[in-house]
């Protein structure tokens, strides 16, 4: 049973089609990916999943309910999570700190009792970043930091995590380990739905992968599949070009 589903999800800007009739699923103990070239509407969708961006038609399900017209902070609060594609972090604020207010708010907007202080080492040991707990954020390269966004999402306990290019800034060995945190993550119960432009990293950790080009979905399936599509392998060779 996923724990997403997307339902012909369209959205346009003025008149430009941002996302043509998206229907994509991620279920829970996988990652699923979410792949395509540069505006292809991959952070629209993540926003009509988290509720920061209306549809034009279509509809989204969470946990087998309609969420649609549901504000961001109620999709929170039922088990969602994401990053940021650009940090959203407290620079001058310690990596435990900024864990740790990400459990503050979660106690003050919700009714769930734990110690938030017990959570954040967990989570800390968890991503492995204990040994930078006590320096700024804004001392970390950015491929730390983007594991320190991570972190704050855990702290919320997801039953849906949502990651807009996690790893970009990540040197190779950064991502080889951010491989293994994501397929903990997932193996651990949450859904993961992964946005990203390391496809190593995307073939390694996804169980299926979405492709969007130009707001449309062009392929579904396995790392295998996607890579054997046509029309990804073109819509990738088109990019290549322009770019
Ligand atoms: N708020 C907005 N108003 C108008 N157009 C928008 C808005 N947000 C996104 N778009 C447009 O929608 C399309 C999809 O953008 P989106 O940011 O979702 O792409 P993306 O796949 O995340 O790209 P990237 O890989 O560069 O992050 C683009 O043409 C973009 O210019
Ligand atoms: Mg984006």
């Amino acid at each position: 049973m996923p724990v997403l589903e997307t339902h012909g999800v369209t959205v346009t800007f003025g008149g430009n089609v941002a996302l043509d009739d998206v229907s994509i699923a991620v279920r829970p103990g996988e990652v699923t990916g979410l792949i395509g070239p540069n505006g292809a509407g991959k952070t629209t969708l993540f926003n009509v999943i988290t509720g920061m961006q209306p549809v034009t038609s279509g509809g989204v399900r969470f946990q087998d309910r309609d969420v649609t017209r549901w504000s961001p902070g109620r999709r929170g609060r039922a088990g969602m999570a994401r990053t940021f594609q650009r940090l959203e972090l407290f620079l001058s604020l310690s990596v435990r700190d900024n864990v740790r207010v990400a459990g503050d708010i979660v106690r003050s907007n919700t009714r769930r009792r734990f110690d938030v202080a017990a959570r954040t080492e967990q989570v800390l040991a968890r991503t492995g970043l204990l040994d930078v707990a006590d320096l700024d954020v804004s001392a970390l390269p950015t491929g730390r930091a983007r594991v320190v966004e991570v972190a704050r999402a855990l702290m919320t306990e997801p039953v849906l995590l949502l990651l807009d290019e996690p790893a970009s800034g990540q040197t190779e060995s950064e991502s080889e380990t951010f491989a293994e945190l994501l397929l903990e993550i997932a193996g651990a119960g949450t859904a993961v739905c992964l946005v990203e432009h390391d496809l190593p990293l995307v073939m390694q950790t996804c169980t299926t992968i979405h492709v969007l080009d130009h707001g449309r979905l062009i392929a579904s399936g396995t790392p295998a599949e996607v890579q054997a599509s046509p029309a990804v392998i073109e819509a990738y060779i088109g990019q290549e070009a322009t770019a």
